[in-house]
């Protein structure tokens, strides 16, 4: 039989002022909790992903992790109920002298439910087939009445001429899919900011599965529309990329590069000015995520500042050969840069921290 460890952590009196806390005994990371008059300490690491559970909340019987929020009970351990399986070890605890003392040889085991794995978490592999081209619409309308829109239009166009080029292609208006803001899991800390993303993993109502699935697995040639809206992207589109903070952070926490040989252009469209610094946010973000441009990688269109005439601007956009033509060769560049990225002929570059610690890892594929 194991010898109790009895370890002192404090002085009651002071630990008894909070309901929940982090305290260390010897090397054991413990969430002591204190309620009803009596001291009860659980392990203080979440069985989800390491998560700080001293640093959570005590609601009603249950430590919940402040990352993702699983729960377990703050005297046995065991997950909430569905999920006993998931339990996290508890520790006798005792008072004596007006300290507060835990046993940290009483631990019970730390057992796991198995959680059958998300499927977009499966290994990054290019299925065989033709390329493969998505579009993203980030332009917003209400959903029942739809506009032209100048920027859908020309993607549209860019998507029918791919499919003549043999590629498979297709679009995800974004306005049609419901899903959640980021919700800054990255700001509590870096591992907690997951991939799969951890909306899409707790919230199955979250449809923001479907552009990581294109991005990820699917696609080759990623081509994003976007209005001009003061000045910058549309809000679908920021909504959309700060939910791709999950993808970034595999670069720097894991080494892991999740978006590979990826060709990616845009196609910026306004009745006012600001396609630059449009272009600039763009590229700027989806360079740091690890995709590839052709030369010329975003075509625009603007009438510039004084042009509030807007039913002009559409009939412009919709008669525009120019235009139309443009934005076939903008995605005939894709496909042509996609195609040298499948077939290895550039090279894919694995960096360090995705390029952020200086030194490269290894170069693959060379011709
Ligand atoms: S819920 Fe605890 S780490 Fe995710």
């Amino acid at each position: 039989m194991t010898q109790p460890d009895w370890i002192d952590v404090g002085a009651a009196d002071e630990l008894a002022k909070r309901e929940l806390q982090p305290i260390v005994a010897r090397r054991a990371r413990i969430a002591l909790s204190f309620r009803g008059g009596e001291f009860s300490a659980i392990s203080g690491v979440c069985n989800h992903v390491g998560g700080p559970l001293g640093e959570g909340t005590l609601d009603s019987d249950y430590v919940t992790c402040p990352w993702h929020f699983w729960k377990f009970h703050h005297r046995t351990g065991l997950g909430e109920p569905g999920f006993e399986e998931d339990a996290v070890p508890a520790f006798a605890v005792k008072v004596e002298n007006g300290r507060v003392l835990v046993d940290i040889a009483s631990a019970t085991p730390r057992t796991r439910k198995p959680h059958p794995p998300h499927p977009l978490a499966r290994d990054v592999q290019r299925a065989p087939g033709p390329i493969r081209v998505v579009g993203i619409s980030t332009t917003v309308m209400h959903h029942d009445h739809p506009r032209y829109s100048t920027s859908d239009a020309l993607l549209e166009t860019a998507i029918a001429h791919a499919k003549t080029r043999g590629c498979e292609a297709d679009i995800i208006y974004l306005r049609k899919l419901n899903f959640r803001h980021c919700e800054g899991y990255y700001s509590k800390s870096a591992r907690a900011c997951t991939w799969p993303c951890s909306i899409t993993q707790m919230d199955p109502t979250d449809e923001l599965d479907r552009v990581y699935e294109a991005f990820v697995h699917w696609a080759d040639v990623i081509l994003v529309t976007t209005p001009i809206r003061w000045g910058a992207a549309s809000s679908l589109y920021f909504k959309m990329v700060e939910r791709m903070n999950c993808i970034q952070n595999q670069e720097t926490i894991a080494d892991r590069q999740l978006l590979k040989n990826k060709a990616t252009a845009f196609s910026i469209h306004g009745g006012q000015d600001n396609v630059q610094a449009v272009a600039g946010q763009m590229l700027g973000f989806f360079a740091e995520v690890g995709c590839q441009f052709p030369q010329f990688p975003y075509i625009a269109h603007s009438r510039g500042w004084s042009a509030e005439d807007m039913e002009n601007n559409t009939r412009y956009v919709e008669e525009s050969k120019e235009l139309h033509d443009g934005a076939r060769a903008l995605v005939e560049r894709t496909i042509d840069m996609a195609k040298l990225l499948v077939a290895g002929t550039i090279p894919e570059v694995a960096m360090v921290g995705g390029g952020r610690k200086g030194h490269q890892l290894d170069v693959k594929a060379q011709t």
